[in-house]
């Protein structure tokens, strides 16, 4: 048993046929006793047979399939008007009260980005958390180290191209405008103003093997943004942080510090916290710029 990954318990099999038609790779078919699996090792192991089935039939060792529970009726949805107020409730936060936040709510936000779709199943999402706060000061401290040496570096070749017109590198104009806020964050910060973390006690970062799984961006966008939600109906307050994107994937140090993977690349970092201001009033967006064809 213990190499199967997936059977179908022929016993309990009333041969309705519902795990066939669900079967994204069509490698279940009905035989006169019961619905088999063709080709296990071809199965992505996404469950769908198995939260169709009406006698639960599928057996599917490869999984905890204790967390097949059952799905709540239509009548435990959120109204959509509630969940487009939620949505639109969520504003990114920057200002943090001091207190850390619980172990089982950091949990809480993992167990939402865990349930967020990926492609071909692959489940390529890691995470890291920092919650202590040595470990967001050293990621702090490496962080700024970076972005200045980085910012330098910048200011330099645009300095070169001033006087001796060496073309600039691709894409120049974006990282130009940043260099002097990185030049300035550490200084900042050392007058007190965190124009990095904005103080927040804890940070998630959403790494991923781009071998494994070709839109693991879009796969760690997905388990973010759950992430993100769960963090508001608990109370929490979230701000991406895109500087300490670039700064894992391009400060070798910092990437060993996290214990991330050398061959993962971080694509989201966010704060968390408890905020210490509260929004009263939802903000106004462009209006959706649509092609209904
Ligand atoms: C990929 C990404 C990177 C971001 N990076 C930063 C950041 O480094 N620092 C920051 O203060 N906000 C950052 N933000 C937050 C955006 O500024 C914010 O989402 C946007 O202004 C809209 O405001 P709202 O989130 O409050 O609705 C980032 C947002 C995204 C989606």
């Amino acid at each position: 048993m213990d190499n199967i990954r997936i059977s179908i318990d022929s016993e309990l099999c009333t041969l309705c046929g519902q795990c066939v038609a669900v079967c994204p790779r069509g490698i279940i078919e009905l035989t006169p006793d019961s619905a088999r699996i063709k080709n296990p090792d071809r199965c992505m192991l996404c469950g769908h047979c198995k939260s169709v089935c009406p006698v639960d039939a599928p057996q599917i060792h490869a999984l905890n399939m204790g967390e097949f529970e059952p799905i709540p009726g239509p009548e435990k949805n959120p109204e959509p008007d509630d969940l487009l107020s939620f949505f639109r409730s969520r504003r990114s936060t920057r200002i943090y009260k001091k207190d850390a936040v619980p172990l089982n709510l950091l949990d809480k936000m993992v167990q939402a980005g865990r349930f967020a779709p990926t492609g071909g199943n692959r489940q390529p999402v890691r995470y890291t958390i920092l919650h202590t706060p040595e470990m967001i000061e050293k990621t702090r401290t490496l962080t700024h180290q970076y972005l200045a040496d980085e910012a330098d570096k910048i200011l330099e070749t645009a300095e070169q191209h001033k006087t001796t017109g060496v073309p600039l590198p691709p894409r120049f104009g974006v990282r130009m405008g940043y260099a002097p806020l990185w030049k300035s964050m550490g200084k900042n910060y050392r007058k007190g103003k965190d124009l990095l973390f904005h103080f927040a006690p804890a940070v998630a970062v959403l790494h991923a093997d781009p071998d494994i799984s070709s839109p693991f961006c879009a796969d760690i966008g997905l388990a973010a943004m759950q992430m993100v939600l769960m963090a508001q109906s608990l109370g929490l307050g979230t701000c991406f942080c895109g500087f300490l994107v670039t700064a894992i994937n391009n400060c070798p140090e910092l990437k060993t510090a996290l214990k991330i993977p050398t061959e993962n690349n971080a694509v989201l970092c966010f704060m968390i916290g408890y905020p210490d201001i509260a929004y009263l009033r939802m903000v106004s967006r462009q209006p959706g710029l649509i092609n209904y064809l």
